[in-house]
């Protein structure tokens, strides 16, 4: 890996991921940022920084970025995360979370640049919990399935790379996000009572300590996998309910239910999770707990919030 000064090429900028490394990257680093999107409006929210709208299914659009940024360290966030809809349209499913890391693969190759690749605990089939960098995947859904195959297209690929998996990332976002933490509050705010399982359980993981370990593992050169996961190993029913607390809304709306009570068309690892035990000692890395993670959160959207009202 190529050490100082890096040009980080990130893909999928509007991923809740990308949008912490960006904020994070351009605190504490004098880092160049390229970003690559889908959303042609993507360009407009990250006002100074180069971002290229592309079509991912076509390869020369990232092939030419490539080429003209020569980045040193790429790191890709776009995926198709919808566990259900990769459970329905697998041929989507495929393209995105697979051909797309080949085509991202073989350009790092050609440009010798270092991969940053996010994996997931849903490569685990849940009987267990809270997964160890060394255990043995067995997924369970198609989601799960694209993912392990992703992680071994960049084993596979002879280039220096890292893979992270992560669970349950939460954090804010500028753009529109479907993830638990604004699904709770969504439904909090309409004030009707919903169904939040009780055993689906995972370490729910702050995109802000996601992007501070990324930019150690840059910084201290390393490769491999590594587990990047919050503090407090709970079920969404006990986070659901500190989603209410922390910001400041009805609990006693959110009843509790069983997963297999809600016919979702894939199936999800109960126990999943993951083990920080290498991210902790290697990366000196103090993951947030659930309380914590939510509490800046909160405070990420009344920030946004004060400066959109500031500017219009
Ligand atoms: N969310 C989780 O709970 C979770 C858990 C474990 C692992 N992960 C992994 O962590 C990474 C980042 O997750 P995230 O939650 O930050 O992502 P996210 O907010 O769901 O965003 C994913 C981004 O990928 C791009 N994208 C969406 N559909 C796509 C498609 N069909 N083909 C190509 N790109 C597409 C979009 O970016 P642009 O439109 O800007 O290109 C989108 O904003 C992903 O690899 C995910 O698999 C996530």
């Amino acid at each position: 890996m190529n050490l100082t000064p890096h040009k980080i090429l990130i893909i999928g900028s509007s991923s809740k991921t990308s949008q912490a490394l960006v904020r994070l990257i351009s605190a504490e680093t004098s880092w160049e940022i390229i970003l690559v999107s889908s959303l042609i409006t993507a360009n407009i929210h990250y006002k100074n920084i180069t971002c290229y709208p592309i079509d991912y299914s076509q390869p020369k659009d990232l092939k030419a970025v490539f080429l003209k940024e020569l980045p040193t360290i790429v790191i890709n966030t776009a995926a198709m995360t919808n566990v259900d809809l990769c459970e329905t349209d697998h041929k989507s499913a495929w393209e995105a979370n697979v051909t797309l890391v080949e085509y991202i693969a073989r350009m790092c190759k050609v440009t010798d640049a270092h991969l940053i690749h996010f994996s997931t605990d849903y490569i685990f089939d849940g009987i267990k919990g809270l997964y160890a960098e060394t255990d043995t995947p067995n997924p369970i859904s198609y989601y799960g399935k694209t993912k392990l195959a992703s992680e071994n297209v960049c084993k596979a690929a002879s280039i220096s790379h890292t893979i992270i998996r992560t669970n349950v990332v939460y954090g804010f976002s500028a753009f529109d996000s479907n993830d638990f933490v604004e699904w709770t509050l969504d439904k909090l705010t309409d004030e009707k009572p919903f169904n939040v399982v009780t055993d689906q359980i995972s370490n729910p993981t702050l995109t802000d300590d996601i992007a501070l370990a990324i930019i150690k593992i840059i910084k201290k050169n390393r490769e491999g996998t590594y587990n990047i996961a919050g503090a407090d190993w709970i079920s969404r029913f006990d986070f659901a309910k500190t989603i209410a607390k922390v910001f400041h809304l009805d609990e006693s709306l959110i009843e509790p239910i069983l997963t297999e009570s809600l016919g979702q068309k894939a199936k999800r690892p109960l126990k999943g999770g993951l083990l920080t035990l290498k991210a902790q000692t290697d990366l000196q890395m103090n993951f947030a707990t659930v309380e914590a993670g939510l509490s800046t959160l909160r405070h990420h959207k009344l920030t946004y919030l004060i400066e959109k009202d500031l500017v219009n």
